[in-house]
Order: structure tokens, then sequence, then C-alpha cells
């Protein structure tokens, strides 16, 4: 793969974490820790590609509907890696960047979020943009009613998304990125997020290098 054909940015919707703890007998839980290890090879496999920007799917608005033990978790979990993760993103040169609603995210998750932002501020190899509480129509709607959409998105700056890859097989955008992947090129898999690491995200960028974008053109 030459360098020309590594997307800039890469989005993932890392679904399936539940189904895999399920179908082991395991608590949900389970899964989104097992989750969390193939994100972490999956960002290292992104800072060796050369990948810029690399946005997950870590919360959404609509995930507040779950089991408030389940909802519980996942703030506190995300809570504590952000605490745990932070150094090792900082040594990779890896920015961690927080997009979404602050409400109604508790205070303690968000000072966590604002400490690893902070942290890993002057980093410039790869910013990873954790979407937490993220939702596609909220973000237009707050960019709507501020002004111009693209110039008031949570983060301006963030390019277009090239490559945006879903595990478990669901074939659904789920309220992810609408306007920044208006152009983006689609990547399904079967494989659950838990399962999911470094090489089969070379998997996706090699099934991406073949593909022929025309944007509406010829
Ligand atoms: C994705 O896995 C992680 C989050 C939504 C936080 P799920 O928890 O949606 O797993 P499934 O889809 O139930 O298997
Ligand atoms: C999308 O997965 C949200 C995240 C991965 C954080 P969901 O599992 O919540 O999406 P649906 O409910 O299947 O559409
Ligand atoms: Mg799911």
């Amino acid at each position: 793969m030459t360098s020309a054909e590594v997307p800039a940015h890469v989005a993932i919707i890392m679904d399936g974490n539940g189904r895999w703890a399920e179908s082991r007998g395991l608590p949900r839980s389970k899964g989104h820790e097992m989750g969390e290890k193939a994100l972490f090879d999956v960002v290292e496999g992104a800072l060796e590609k050369g990948i810029r920007y690399l946005s997950v799917y870590a919360f959404s608005t609509e995930n507040w509907s779950r089991p408030e033990e389940e909802v519980d978790f996942l703030l506190g979990f995300n809570r504590k890696l952000l605490r745990q993760r932070r150094d090792d993103m900082n040594e990779r040169g890896v920015r961690i960047r927080r997009i979404g609603r602050r409400e109604p995210v508790p205070d303690e998750v968000l000072d966590e979020f604002t400490a690893a932002e902070e942290a890993t501020a002057n980093n410039t190899r790869m910013d990873l943009m954790v979407c937490f509480n993220y939702g596609g129509r909220a973000e237009l709607e707050d960019a709507a009613a501020r002004g111009s959409i693209p110039e008031h998105l949570y983060a301006p700056d963030l390019p277009d998304v090239d490559l945006l890859i879903r595990t478990s097989g669901e074939k659904r955008l789920s309220n992810f990125l609408l306007w920044q992947s208006a152009y983006a090129e689609l990547y399904f898999t079967e494989t659950l997020w838990p399962y999911f690491d470094r090489h089969a995200l070379w998997a996706a960028l090699e099934d991406y290098a073949a593909r022929h974008r025309r944007f509406g053109s010829l």
C-alpha cells in the first residue's frame, strides 16, 4: 500500500462487545473490557500505517437508553481507561480529543477527558477522536443553532471521514459522524469488536486502497 492510498481519517463503530460476551456466557461488561484491548491494538496499527485521524464511537446519545447498570459501567469504565491509557497514548504521540454533548455526562467523566486532552494536547502524530455522548443529529443541531454548520461542528478542523468501519455484521450508521461521512467509503465486517485487531484494520485498509472514489465526478 502506498502512502497516498492510506486514508487520512478512519472512523470506527466498535460494535459487538455484548454479543461477544453473551456467546461465552459472560456479562456484557467483559465484552467492553475486551473491546478496549482491541482498540489499543487498533491504535497501534493505525499509527504504524500513518493514519492521521482515528475516530471511535465509544458512547452514543442513544446509549443512555440501555439498562442503568450498563450505562453506569460504561461511564466508570471509560473514566478509568482514560486515566490508565493517557500515558501510553502520550508516549506514542497520540492526541486524545473528546467530541459529543457534555449534558448529561457526569462531571467526573468529563474531567477525566479534560485531563487526557490536556496531557496529550501537544501531540501531532495522530488525533484519537473519542466520540462520547456523541450523536450526529445532536452535533448538527448544535452547530446549526450557532450558525454555519461546518464552522460549528464539535471539531471543525476534523477532515471528512475517508473510511468508515463497522464491526459485528450490522450495516447502519447509528447516528455516527453524519456530516463528516457524507462521502466515506463504508466497510462492514462480521467480526465482533473484541476480536478486531490491527490486522483486521489493515485488511480494511487494503480493501479501501483498491476502491475508486469519484465524489460525483467521472
Ligand atoms: C458496542 O458494543 C459498544 C457500545 C455500544 C458501547 P455493544 O454493547 O453494542 O455490543 P452488542 O451490539 O450488544 O453486541
Ligand atoms: C453504536 O452501536 C454505538 C457505539 C458503538 C458506541 P449500538 O450497538 O449502540 O448501535 P445500534 O443500537 O445497534 O444501532
Ligand atoms: Mg451494538
